[in-house]
């Protein structure tokens, strides 16, 4: 044999080993996993692994709609699948924390935020049982000012005290409703308000949904499955979260700011005390990513939700082109319930028109 085909021999055989060896190497390579930012969430949330897994670097999922058991409360171990790109499968394990949503949880340690009501009840508030007070506020009622607004029966100026907090009282919003703060609980014509400038007290709780909303849930569900809009998730109108408590809320919050910075995380979810989610009659369905909900997947049914919830009592709560009014970004998947008389007005044919607007109040943040 000559030399120079002997040298290429060579050559040919060391880079069929190198080419064999990476591909093997490249076959044997496990997928990285990047799980969820949170992965705490009530009992008996609907969940599937995409909603606790974000990304697989290469690789995906090989169940992403695999159902994970969170009918027992504390930290619980899954095991699942995922396979790389050459379709070879390995295992790998996440925990997940699930809390029981209806009682309240201990406080956590290296709580930074404080609630912004300086009048909290020393017991804990618990939700109203129905969405209205049961009676309407009157105006000639003295209010309890705190000796902090003069002391007339409707007050114009703003029920705010030092820091944003709520003083109890009556008054009167910009377009002349009656807006009433009882034991630190804003309501305007009887329906509660929570957003930016009207916050819960920390010791407020609530069931994961409360009674009325419950039932209206289930009566919207009945109707988006005979719609044919929830095909694509198992005939089930998700809920993705619901009651939170104000600890749940300062942990999700202070996690959105450390990943996107305050200014970024305060479009998008609310500080503990201001989010609706602590009433009990607020929730997200179906997902709860801006992404998604623009997908196939999930668009038809949202605008399904836009277009018929109304009928069932729930009312969009962040419209779209509203977020200078709401204080929030578009959400197309929280809804809030108000009742069927109110929500119809609201609807207004598909143009909606938000709390703050026809309730005549402000969502901004006082005091911070
Ligand atoms: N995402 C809504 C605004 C909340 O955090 O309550
Ligand atoms: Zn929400």
């Amino acid at each position: 044999m000559q030399k120079k085909t002997l040298v290429w021999l060579i050559v040919v055989a060391v880079l069929t080993v190198f080419l064999v060896t990476s591909f093997l190497f490249a076959m044997m390579q496990k997928p990285r996993v990047i799980f969820a930012d949170s992965l705490r969430f009530p009992v008996n949330t609907e969940l599937t692994l995409s909603d606790v897994v974000k990304d697989v670097q290469g690789g995906r999922l090989s169940e992403p709609e695999k159902l994970l058991d969170s009918s027992k409360k504390g930290l619980i171990q899954f095991t699942f699948t995922v396979e790389n790109l050459f379709k070879i499968q390995s295992e790998k394990e996440i925990m997940v924390e699930f809390y029981s949503s209806d009682t309240p949880k201990k406080e956590e340690p290296g709580e930074t935020e404080k609630p912004n009501t300086s009048e909290k009840p020393s017991t804990t508030t618990t939700a109203p049982s129905s969405t209205t007070t049961t009676k309407k506020p009157s105006t000639t009622t003295k209010p309890q000012n705190n000796g902090e607004n003069p002391g007339e029966s409707a007050s114009l100026n703003p029920p705010f005290g030092s820091k944003g907090s709520l003083i109890d009282g009556v008054y009167t919003t910009s377009n002349g409703k009656t807006l009433e703060v009882k034991n630190g609980i804003a309501y305007v014509d009887g329906i509660l308000i929570a957003n930016k400038s009207y916050s819960l007290p920390k010791t407020y709780t609530s069931p994961y949904l409360q009674t009325e909303t419950e039932q209206a849930y289930y009566q919207l569900q009945t109707a988006a499955v005979k719609a044919g809009i929830l095909s694509e998730f198992k005939n089930k109108l998700v809920i993705k979260s619901a009651y939170r408590s104000w600890n749940d809320q300062n942990y999700i919050f202070n996690n959105y700011v450390k990943r996107d910075g305050l200014d970024q995380a305060m479009t998008y979810s609310a500080r503990p005390g201001h989010s609706e989610h602590q009433t009990g009659m607020a929730m997200d369905l179906l997902t709860s990513s801006t992404a998604e909900s623009k997908t196939e997947k999930f668009k038809p049914a949202l605008d399904w939700l836009s277009d018929n919830a109304y009928k069932y009592g729930f009312i969009l709560r962040y419209p779209e082109g509203k977020s200078e009014i709401t204080g929030y970004i578009f959400e197309p998947w929280h809804y809030r319930y108000v009742g069927t008389e109110l929500a119809e007005i609201l609807y207004n044919h598909g143009d909606w028109i938000t709390l703050e607007e026809y309730f005549g109040v402000d969502s901004v943040y006082r005091g911070y």
